[in-house]
């Protein structure tokens, strides 16, 4: 390794720092945005149909009782897509008495019947893929490519589930007792309440619907109110694959969002609440489930160490910060939220990801050059500012990026702050965007300290060819999911979720589907 040397780097000309890295770093690169103009009525889609603005109930599309909307619009361009309906509390008992009545007939399907339509349903959004990719650039903003990287990722859990809609084997327990034959079998536990979040518009949804129709489960969805469209298309595939009416319903809102929120998770009819979001709504939403005692399912917020031991192979621990820090630009629960490097390897490591995130070109989605698109509102803006300037505020040196990018759209810069003491902000929370936080560090005993040093526990991933402290740092990082030498982990066959405050249970593997399945032992007496 080079010694280090003193440089002076300028990002957009801004936000300056004196930092001590070994690389060059190319400037003013990966700033460019390039705004298309918004699309019109059919969003450019070859079948216009799969675009619904109204909600789902027992197999109808229906407006608002009062006739309320609300708006959708592209984060790339801040353009209104359209308008989608707005439900209430009292759409949202029907459309979960409409998921009770589909139950008693579903529920007796074949676990065959349930297969051969989730691979229907699986085959339709393969033949529709460009469409649902297109709608998921729309309204979320990630580049088109990561978009149909999700849009693989959600229907895989449909053929995952596929599968194991025939496997939800029960067991022959052998009885103490001569007259006596024990057998457990699994039934769908009912309906199910199932609220997703707009940084997965489609992949959260196959998720858990695709687990709870395996089950024999029906469902009442309410989408993000910033991503309804995807969701709107998918059911609408579900319904042509021969999803019966009543089986899926949709209840899109925004203005009423807290109230049916609290519906979907008090009404006794509901058995089953799956719920993917911020740990503060999880905490509330399980405090409404619980006066029911209710089966829930929780994915919520992470906190995710990225951690590069000495011997590591760094180029290969740059690339893996590079996709797990940075897929859809920061904004989902298993991105790196703080880069632990050990001090010998440090500089290396640092100017090595300065050179590849300078050379990020942020922009709208269906431009072709864009690596990564803007975040999903102002909101997530300022919250990314705010972790920067406290981690600056506290003495962390500015590498690179460090500010919002002017114009329509809600851009970051993509950005790497140095020397960033453990008790800022991005350490302590999740940013949720394009933020890389280095912090360094000497030994692996303090570096576990480090990370696990955090309420939550969703993922952790290290750098390291020492096969010895593979296996101590995996056992010993608090989380639920852990990568070794990859900085992605996500795949529908894994079971997928958190310990301590990032959740409950799992979704996808083998496991996902037990979420939606009681478990019934019969004694046969009397032999
Ligand atoms: C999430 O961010 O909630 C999901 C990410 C994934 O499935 O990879």
């Amino acid at each position: 390794m080079s010694p280090p040397t003193r440089l002076l780097y300028t990002a957009l000309g801004a936000c300056t720092a004196r930092i001590e890295l070994n690389a060059f770093l190319p400037r003013n690169k990966g700033m460019r945005l390039q705004h298309r103009k918004a699309s019109t009525s059919t969003f450019g889609l070859t079948d216009a149909s799969l675009i619904r603005h109204q909600a789902l109930i027992n197999g109808q599309w229906v407006d608002a009782e009062d006739g309320k909307k609300f708006s959708v619009t592209n984060p790339a361009t801040s353009e209104e897509l359209g308008q989608v309906a707005d439900l209430g509390i009292a759409q949202t008992k029907q459309a979960i008495e409409a998921a009770s009545a589909a139950f008693k007939t579903w529920s007796k399907t074949t676990s065959k019947e349930r297969h051969d339509i989730l691979m229907k349903f699986y085959y339709l959004m393969k033949a529709h893929h460009d469409d649902l990719s297109r709608l998921i650039t729309l309204e979320n903003g990630k580049p088109l490519k990561e978009a149909k990287g999700e849009n693989d990722y959600s229907s895989s859990f449909l053929e995952w589930f596929a599968g194991e809609a025939v496997r939800t084997y029960g067991d022959v327990i052998p009885s103490p007792f001569p007259t006596t034959r024990n057998v457990v079998i699994k039934q769908p536990i009912g309906v199910g309440s199932i609220m997703t979040p707009w940084n997965f518009p489609s992949a959260m949804i196959t998720r858990k619907l695709g687990a709870a129709l395996a089950a024999g489960c029906t469902a009442v969805i309410k989408p993000p109110a910033e991503t309804p469209y995807t969701c709107l298309a998918l059911i609408e595939l579900a319904n042509r694959a021969g999803v019966p009416p009543g089986v899926i319903n949709v209840v899109t809102t925004n203005a009423n969002i807290a109230e049916v929120g609290r519906e979907m998770c008090e009404n006794p009819i509901v058995k089953k609440v799956s719920f993917t979001g911020s740990t503060p709504v999880a905490k509330l939403l399980y405090k409404y489930a619980a006066g029911t005692l209710k089966k829930i399912s929780i994915e919520a917020g992470g906190n995710a160490p990225f951690i590069v031991f000495d011997d590591a192979d760094v180029d290969a621990a740059v690339e893996g910060a590079i996709a797990c820090k940075f897929r859809h630009t920061g904004q989902t629960c298993v991105c790196a939220n703080r880069i632990y490097v050990q001090s010998s390897v440090y500089a290396d490591f640092a100017s090595k990801l300065a050179e590849k995130v300078a050379a990020f070109r942020v922009g709208d989605g269906f431009d072709e050059e864009t690596t990564h698109g803007p975040l999903i509102h102002l909101r997530a803006v300022e919250k990314v500012k705010k972790h920067v300037d406290d981690a600056v505020s506290r003495g962390a040196q500015l590498v690179h990026g460090g500010k919002r990018l002017e114009g329509a759209g809600s851009f970051f810069a993509p950005t790497i702050l140095a020397d960033v003491p453990q008790d800022a902000l991005v350490c302590t929370e999740e940013t949720f965007g394009p933020l890389a936080a280095l912090v360094k560090f000497e030994t692996e005993e303090e570096v576990i300290k480090l990370a696990n040093d955090t309420p939550v526990g969703l993922a952790g991933y290290f750098y390291s060819r020492d096969i010895g402290r593979v296996w101590r740092v995996a056992e010993a990082l608090e989380v639920g999911m852990v990568g070794t030498n990859t900085g992605a982990i996500s795949q529908a066959v894994i079971p997928f979720g958190g310990v301590k405050e990032s959740g409950l249970g799992r979704e996808g593997s083998k496991y996902g589907v037990e979420e939606y399945l009681n478990i019934k032992y019969i004694a046969f007496g009397g032999l």
